[in-house]
């Protein structure tokens, strides 16, 4: 099958691309090389005969029409977007021009080429969005695919706009739309802005390793490469204009996650105290969603996914990699807003 990605550079996008290329696919890399992206995460994918990249911006619409005409893909798998919330909260204009107009054109452009190939019943707009279009949990119950929409960010709530658009193009036109919503990735080439990756290099350079609030906030963890997994699962097995939640089955506390962390940095890069007392609370995000939780059942029975990496094992792949991978990361802590807090409002 080709598949054309967008956000193929960024983090979940680049783990979808080299899963794609593994598994004997095409791919058409688009992407707009944002501050998030990095071509070096595909780099070994970029080698296979497969592979093609294009720069462009999901917003332009000409670029796009060229671009599926010129490749002709049998899917799409639309992951660009602005994803980080503090980002959202300080600028919110980038995240309702890509996550909403670009969803918009993209999905415009994507049916004037299904159309002009007679509507192929198999195309297939694989659109990936996040739990936090649903808003946030108490100490019980879980996000089934069922739950009403009630996002609490710029962030989320532009993804809920665009999994609406979505769905309403392939009600309205017939479009093939499938959706897939998941929870907190972690895991290789992770942007060093997000929590994990944050963590374990403030924690190597011996600097305060911030924890919003208390720590208490709950998210339900998945490894990038079971996502990717079970995204490429989602395009080829999810039945027509469903929506499939996908989660990590390993609910912990912010707080818990970075203790996770520096228990392993003690074991593996052990220094003369233990890296928890660098742990520092600091003033909450405003809106803070206080619990995430994935109902997998229906990706489980209807598709036979399920995570294959534990929250342990995982944490612990994660925090080798960026030891072992000081030349991807060094750079990009120069990016724009990177290290600083951001999303204090
Ligand atoms: N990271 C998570 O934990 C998570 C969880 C659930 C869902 N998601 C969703 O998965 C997708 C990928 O997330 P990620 O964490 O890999 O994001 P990321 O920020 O790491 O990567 C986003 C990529 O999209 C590209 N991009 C941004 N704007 C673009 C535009 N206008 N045109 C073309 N390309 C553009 C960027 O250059 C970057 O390469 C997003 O849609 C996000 O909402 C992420």
């Amino acid at each position: 099958m080709k598949i054309l990605i967008t956000g193929g550079a960024g983090f979940i996008g680049s783990a979808v691309v080299r899963q794609a290329i593994r598994d004997g696919h095409s791919v058409v890399n688009l992407d707009a090389l944002t501050y998030a992206a990095c071509l070096a995460n595909v780099a070994e994918a970029a080698k296979s005969p497969d592979y093609a990249f294009e720069q462009a911006d999901i917003c332009d619409a000409a670029a796009l029409t060229r671009i599926f005409d010129t490749h002709q893909p049998d899917a799409v798998m639309h992951l660009a977007a602005e994803s980080h919330v503090d980002r959202s909260i300080d600028g919110p204009g980038a995240f309702i021009q890509t996550n909403i107009t670009g969803t918009y054109t993209l999905l415009q452009a994507a049916r004037a080429y299904w159309e002009g190939r007679r509507q192929p019943a198999d195309f297939r707009f694989h659109h990936v969005s996040t739990d936090e279009v649903f808003g946030s949990l108490g100490e019980t119950g879980q996000f089934t695919e069922e739950t009403p929409y009630d996002p609490r960010s710029p962030y989320s709530a532009s993804k809920a706009a665009s999994d609406h658009l979505v769905r309403a193009w392939g009600e309205t036109y017939g479009l093939p739309v499938v959706l897939s919503n998941c929870s907190n990735n972690y895991g290789p080439f992770h942007f060093p802005e997000k929590l994990i990756p944050l963590v374990i290099l403030k924690a190597l350079s011996g600097k305060p390793l911030p924890v919003y609030g208390d720590g208490s906030n709950v998210r339900d963890w998945l490894y990038v490469e079971d996502h990717a997994n079970a995204l490429l699962t989602v395009l080829q097995k999810g039945e027509l204009g469903r929506s499939y939640n996908i989660g990590g089955e390993n609910e912990r506390t912010n707080l818990q996650i970075v203790e996770g962390i520096c228990s392993i940095l003690d074991e593996i890069r052990p220094v003369n105290h233990p890296h928890a007392e660098l742990i520092t609370f600091v003033a909450d995000r405003p809106g803070h969603d206080q619990r995430y939780a994935i109902d997998p059942a229906r990706i489980r029975t209807e598709l036979e996914w399920r995570p294959s990496v534990t929250v342990e094992e995982g944490l612990r792949k994660t925090t080798e990699w960026y030891l072992a991978n000081e030349g991807w990361w060094r750079p990009l802590l120069e990016r724009d807003g990177v290290g600083k807090r951001l999303g204090v409002a």
